[in-house]
């Protein structure tokens, strides 16, 4: 019987508080309004995105898993055994648990911007899985990624699921697979969850569910600026708003103003007219064909792709060339 313990190791990068008030004022000052992505995720914020992918309209989730659980084997035989898997914006690591029995990994890496949650997500993976080193990270994983502090000589592989590549801008997509590639070195690999195209009903519904979640999660960055920013912003006088812009290929989100209104972030004052939006986030989908290519102009190589019945979502693996 294996006598061996769980071992856990947590490292702290997070960004300093004072970031969120400068990108937030900067942000706030564009024409086109906007607010980084990132900062959605507070506590409050991440644990109502897990609600988000237990919606029904939302068929990324279940789809991506369904696509892991389905092929774990042949997905742990074309990786193999004792990799050092990485995941950037790891959330509640319920995903990587699909592959863990199959593929083995000697070592975990979990990254995520938020720090309690991502310490609750490693414990409870790691009491549950005690042959498994998990070192976890507390990182903006948007900065190029460093993983000196990762145990040495073994085979690194990304884990990036859920779509999250759709959430940067096509070119800082590439960027990012650029840092990915630098990261996990020749031989490494990256396996990743990217939306495809479809129809625009079936992606206006999925950012739009019924219950509201959607519009809870978009809603709460507001209330995270007047609890963490002094800010005045009366919830009643915006609304969500997210539609799948065809010529862009990509979903968008918004927080539109219901009226013409100032608002007060810590003695800065920002007006709105009626209509006018915040745009909080981007979620692209890309063919098949689309993706390869901008993981070739990354320096990966395809290597093979799985999708559902359907054709909704696809989970591809690339690897850094040899030589
Ligand atoms: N990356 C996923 C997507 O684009 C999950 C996600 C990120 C998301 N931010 C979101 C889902 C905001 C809904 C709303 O769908």
């Amino acid at each position: 019987m294996s006598t061996s313990t769980a071992s856990i190791q947590f490292y702290d990068y997070h960004p300093r508080e004072a970031d969120f008030f400068a990108e937030v004022l900067d942000g706030l000052s564009r024409e086109q309004k906007k607010i980084p992505p990132k900062f959605f995720y507070d506590e409050k914020g991440s644990e109502i995105f897990e609600k988000i992918c237990d919606a029904p309209e939302y068929y990324l989730t279940r789809t991506e898993q369904n696509i892991l659980q389905e092929n774990a084997e042949e997905i742990a035989m074309i990786i193999g055994h004792h990799c050092l898997l990485v995941e950037p914006g790891s959330g509640n690591c319920e995903k990587v648990r699909l592959l863990l029995d199959a593929l083995k990994p000697q070592a975990y890496v979990p990254m995520d911007i938020s720090r309690d949650h991502l310490k609750k997500a490693a414990k409870a993976l790691s009491a549950d899985y005690p042959w498994l080193d998990v070192h976890a990270a507390c990182i903006d994983f948007t900065q190029p990624l460093d993983l000196s502090f990762c145990p040495i000589g073994m085979q690194k592989i990304a884990f990036f699921p859920g779509s999250s590549i759709g959430n940067f801008e096509p070119l800082a997509a590439v960027k990012f697979m650029s840092h990915v590639v630098s990261a996990v070195g020749r031989g490494g690999g990256m396996l990743i969850g990217v939306d495809l195209k479809k129809d625009k009903d079936i992606l206006d519904a999925a950012y739009n569910d019924e219950a509201g979640v959607t519009a809870a999660f978009n809603m709460n960055l507001l209330e995270r600026m007047n609890h963490e920013l002094n800010a005045d912003f009366d919830l009643d006088g915006f609304e969500h708003h997210a539609f799948y812009n065809a010529d862009k290929g990509r979903i968008e989100m918004h927080l539109r103003s219901q009226r013409d209104q100032v608002i007060n972030i810590d003695q800065q004052m920002i007006h709105f007219d009626e209509g006018e939006t915040i745009h909080t986030e981007n979620s692209y989908k890309y063919s098949i064909k689309e993706f390869q290519l901008m993981a070739r102009q990354a320096g990966f190589m395809p290597i093979n792709v799985w999708t559902d019945p359907e054709q909704l979502f696809s989970v591809h693996y690339f690897e850094v060339p040899a030589a």
